[in-house]
C-alpha cells in the first residue's frame, strides 16, 4: 500500500441518503416488472444494494437479489484491464428483467462486461445503476442508467469502495491522497 491519508469526505453520510432517496424516486417505477432482479457486482456494491433495497421496499418493489463477483483490479488504483467472473450468479435469470448494481463506473469495463454477460444468460432486460460514476475515466464506452454522484478524477473510498480491500465500512465516501504523489 501507498502512503496515503483519508482525510476529504466528498460525500457524508446524510448526504449519501438524500441522493439515494431521489435516486430509488426515479428507480422504482422500472423495477415493477413480474420477475425484476437485482445483481450486486461484488464486492464494492453490497453496502448501496442494501441500501437500495430496503428504500425500494417503500415503493412496494420486491426484487429477487443475487450476486456476482468480477474483478479486474489488482491491489491497486489500477485497473489491469481483463475482466473475470470469480464467482457467478445462480439465479436464473432467463426472461427476468435485471438492474446490476455497482459502485462506480471507472473505465467502463466492469459494467459493459456484467451487461454483456448477464445478457447473455437470456435476461429480457438488463438495466444499471451505479453510485459514483468517473466519466473523465473511460476506456470503453459505457453509461449508466441511474447514476448516484459524479466524480472527478480521484480514487474515492467508503460506502462499499476499497483501497486494497480497506476502508469499505465508512459509512462516508472520501478521497484518497497519496502521499508519494506531488499535488
Ligand atoms: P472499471 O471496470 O474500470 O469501470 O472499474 C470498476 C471497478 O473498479 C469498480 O467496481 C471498483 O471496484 C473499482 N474502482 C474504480 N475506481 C475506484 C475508486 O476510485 N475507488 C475504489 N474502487 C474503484
Ligand atoms: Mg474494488
Amino acid at each position: 500500500m501507498r502512503p496515503h491519508h483519508i482525510r476529504d469526505v466528498l460525500f457524508t453520510d446524510a448526504e449519501i441518503a438524500r441522493r439515494l432517496d431521489t435516486l430509488v424516486g426515479a428507480l422504482a417505477d422500472e423495477c415493477r416488472a413480474a420477475d425484476f432482479v437485482m445483481i450486486g457486482i461484488l464486492r464494492g456494491s453490497f453496502m448501496f444494494l442494501a441500501d437500495l433495497v430496503r428504500l425500494l421496499y417503500r415503493h412496494d418493489v420486491h426484487p429477487r437479489i443475487d450476486f456476482i463477483t468480477l474483478e479486474s483490479y489488482g491491489s491497486g488504483t489500477e485497473s489491469s484491464g481483463q475482466v473475470r467472473v470469480t464467482k457467478d450468479i445462480t439465479l436464473d435469470v432467463r426472461g427476468a428483467h435485471v438492474l446490476l448494481v455497482d459502485d462506480i463506473l471507472d473505465t467502463g469495463r466492469t459494467l459493459s462486461f456484467a451487461r454483456q454477460w448477464i445478457g447473455e444468460k437470456g435476461a429480457a432486460a438488463v438495466r444499471t445503476c451505479t453510485l459514483l460514476d468517473k466519466p473523465s475515466r473511460r476506456v470503453v464506452p459505457c453509461r449508466a442508467d441511474h447514476v448516484g454522484f459524479a466524480v472527478e478524477n480521484h480514487f474515492v473510498v467508503g460506502y462499499g469502495l476499497d483501497y486494497d480491500g480497506r476502508y469499505r465500512e465508512l459509512p462516508y465516501i472520501a478521497r484518497v491522497t497519496f502521499l508519494d504523489e506531488p499535488g
